[in-house]
């Protein structure tokens, strides 16, 4: 990474303002899974190791730049004061006189969590104004939200402008060099596994991945758009109303000698709460009146035969409804045939995080991402504009 780290500047009593994505899911006033906070320590406890005044923001869900109750950070400062056992001040603002205040009065090796950045209408307009004014209460700023790095908003790009140093945390260089690697050097055989609803948000990773892969498995919602293409009856199964798109990327595999691997069997239910009839049919067998809701046991053999010779490997999206225990075995052996595989296995954030989780395999990947959406842009080769914000190595001697 060309960008400056934290390990490139003196942050001993500065007030450094850190970006993280503390965007984590809350039941009842409790975070329910730790993992963005637990992946932003290493920087955390860096920088307060090294005597900074440590100032963090985040978002929490989409409030849409006004104030909502249920998603102040609150329930982030418990858990996060928990995990580093001492304690975190937390202002009920983002910017402003209190914030300030606390921002202010921050001793080395002291914590402060600020209110929802998304409480503010300046957040994700980018405003100049709002980037001011959360400049103005650090000295430095670091940004380890790789999770977030694909908005260009105040928080991640506006206040830089404002501040004299701008640097990158592990977290951010840990994310850049697993996903990076797919990109630049990806031993071969490379097999890509997407899933999930639609093939409209995956048109961009599949064109790139299509340069890079050797084989392309789908399976989820989107897998029924290409059976249909293939000529196949799909009964009441999702169906992306962009077909030629699909057809697109059927002739884009063909041409780049790319195997598309679709299902050839499929679960077929009722409906998604599992209540209803359920069957298992070869994907030329697919009634009428029910819809696709996981991949199949033979679908799983052939593409374990992939996954099994696969040198490196990525993989975003669920094969089906696996919140659904019913229709969770595809997602949940694909998970199992990804934890075996032999070479690099990187997972693309989202709800195939949430799968390898479920199937309590976490550990057996090479590098699981923080970010749903920032993982999938980074994979479209696409610049992020919270990583180009930042200083590049050459241009600060800070
Ligand atoms: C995420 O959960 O993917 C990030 O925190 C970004 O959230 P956003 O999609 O609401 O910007």
């Amino acid at each position: 990474m060309n960008k400056i780290t934290v390990k490139d500047i003196d942050v001993n009593d500065k007030r450094v303002l850190m970006r993280v994505d503390f965007n984590v899911p809350i039941k009842e006033g409790k975070v329910t899974d730790d993992t963005r906070i637990r992946a932003a320590l290493p920087t955390i406890n860096y920088l307060l190791e090294h005597g900074a005044k440590l100032i963090l923001m985040s978002h929490l869900g989409r409030p849409k730049g006004v104030v909502d109750e249920a998603k102040r950070m609150d329930p982030v400062a418990a858990k996060l004061s928990e995990i580093l056992g001492k304690p975190v001040a937390k202002a009920n603002e983002t910017v402003g006189e209190e914030a300030k205040a606390k921002a202010m009065a921050l001793k080395p090796g002291e914590v402060l969590l600020l209110e929802n950045t998304r409480f503010n209408p300046g957040e994700t307009k980018n405003d100049p104004e709002f980037s001011k004014k959360l400049a103005e209460l650090g000295e430095i700023y670091v940004n380890d939200a790789f999770g977030t790095a694909h908005r260009a908003h105040a928080s991640t790009v506006g206040v830089t402008q404002y501040l004299p140093v701008a640097a990158a945390g592990f977290l951010m260089g840990q994310e850049l060099s697993a996903l990076g690697s797919l990109l630049a050097h990806p031993e071969k055989p490379f097999v890509a596994i997407l899933g999930g609803a639609k093939v409209s948000d995956k048109i961009g990773i599949i064109d790139k991945l299509s340069e890079l892969c050797q084989v392309i498995l789908i399976g989820g919602g989107m897998a029924f758009s290409f059976l249909k293409a293939q000529g196949m009856e799909i009964g009441k199964s999702l169906l992306d109303p962009d077909m030629d798109n699909v057809k697109r990327i059927m002739e884009l595999c063909k041409s780049r000698n790319v195997v598309l691997g679709l299902p050839v069997d499929v679960v077929v239910a009722e409906n998604i709460e599992g209540t209803g009839r359920i069957d298992t049919v070869s994907v030329e067998n697919m009634p009428a009146d029910l819809m696709g809701v996981d991949i199949g046991p033979e679908s799983v053999k052939e593409f374990g035969k992939y996954i099994a010779d696969a040198k490196t490997l990525f993989w975003n999206g669920p094969m089906g409804v696996f919140e659904v225990e019913a229709f969770a075995k595809g997602t949940m052996a694909v998970a199992e045939a990804v934890a075996e595989m032999k070479g690099v296995s990187v997972i693309g954030g989202g709800d195939s995080v949430a799968a390898v989780k479920k199937a309590g395999l976490s550990d057996k990947m090479t590098h699981i991402s923080t970010g749903g959406g920032a993982s999938l842009e980074f994979m479209e080769g696409k610049e992020l504009p919270g990583i180009a914000a930042l200083n590049d190595k050459t241009a600060v001697n800070a």
